[in-house]
């Protein structure tokens, strides 16, 4: 038989970029990555990995866990890091496009890991790069509130994983409720569902944080059936995962998210029974109130662990990126 070429990539900047091989992969990867992590031996192996690499985090709209995963993804494998969390302390302040201090990073780094509020501009400095000498990889880590493509990479390994011993998200039932406009997770997990045969999507959903229409296009030309409520209590017991999002009010022009009633759109206890029993509950975090804390306890809450497994993909993101993926599946703790 003849042997598949092995898919690439190079920049991450939007989710549309990935197939079915690649998401399996960086899968299989990401689990080989947690195995190697449960012995001193296999950490200390990772962490020579990528010692000759080094990654600038530039992330100038607020961030815990995207910052934290990839940080710490970074010290699993040793690569060193530089970081901007504020644009307020570089060059842009004395006047200096953001183009030009992003390819300053490229004269120091291997790697740029970028979060801005501006849509795009991951592409842009992507293109930038693709002309200038030293050509490095850009990562987008949130880009406004378009798209936040390692986020779904790790929802997708959340839901597989949630999924192994039950055919894994092929032919699912995904429910997706809260700020579905403006939830760059959301946003980026829906252009995933094409990979995969026989999803269908559930947007719960008010008129004012409905999904996109561009999704919604995409979604049908993929033939990806969705169905849109603002009923949550009707569809849950449909549901094998709900992936729930907070307002993303920061986009707001003047508040007007508080003129909203999204009472209607809040997983409490009360919900739990009506829930198919080996459901999965996600969320990108950080929450508000649209998850009680009591349904943490759960055992198909899996938002934490969600978060966890952000940290895995992203060590696999590398060692993709960088090419040392043989030495991962093929290294000698597994053998
Ligand atoms: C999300 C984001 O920044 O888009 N958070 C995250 O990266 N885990 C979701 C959010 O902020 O609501």
């Amino acid at each position: 038989m003849e042997r598949q070429p092995k898919p690439e990539f190079f920049h991450i900047l939007r989710t549309q970029q990935f197939d079915r091989a690649i998401l399996d992969e960086l899968c299989e990867l990401t689990t080989a990555i947690r195995k190697f992590a449960k012995t001193k031996e296999g950490l200390l192996y990772l962490r020579g990995l990528l010692a000759h690499k080094r990654a600038m985090l530039y992330f100038t709209q607020p961030s815990t866990r995207t910052f934290l995963s990839f940080n710490n993804a970074c010290q699993i494998l040793g690569i060193q890091t530089s970081e901007i969390r504020d644009s307020a302390t570089s060059s842009e302040v004395k006047g200096e496009s953001l183009l030009d201090s992003l390819r300053t990073f490229s004269s120091y780094v291997d790697v740029v890991v970028m979060r801005t509020n501006a849509e795009g501009l991951a592409e842009n400095a992507a293109s930038l790069f693709d002309h200038i000498q030293r050509r490095v990889p850009i990562i987008n880590a949130g880009s406004g509130k378009d798209q936040h493509p390692t986020q779904a990479l790790l929802d997708i390994y959340t839901l597989e994983r949630s999924f192994k011993e039950n055919g894994g998200i092929d032919g699912k039932t995904i429910g997706m409720m809260g700020d579905l406009k403006r939830g760059r997770t959301v946003r980026s997990l829906c252009y995933l569902m094409k990979n995969y045969r026989n999803v269908r999507l559930v947007f719960i959903a008010p008129d004012d944080f409905a999904m996109g229409e561009d999704i919604k296009k995409s979604l049908q030309s993929h033939g990806v059936q969705y169905q849109e409520t603002k009923d949550l209590k009707s569809v849950l017991p449909q549901l094998d995962a709900i992936y729930i999002t907070r307002i993303q009010d920061e986009h707001d022009k003047a508040g007007e998210s508080k003129q909203v009633d999204i009472s209607a759109y809040k997983l409490g206890v009360d919900h739990l029974k009506l829930m198919k029993p080996a459901a999965v509950i996600m969320h990108p975090l950080p929450r508000r109130d649209e998850i009680h804390p009591d349904v943490d306890t759960d055992p198909r809450a899996k938002y934490w662990r969600q978060e966890r497994n952000g940290m895995w993909m992203r060590v696999a993101i590398f060692v993709k990126l960088f090419k040392v993926d043989h030495l991962v599946m093929h290294g000698h703790l597994l053998d």
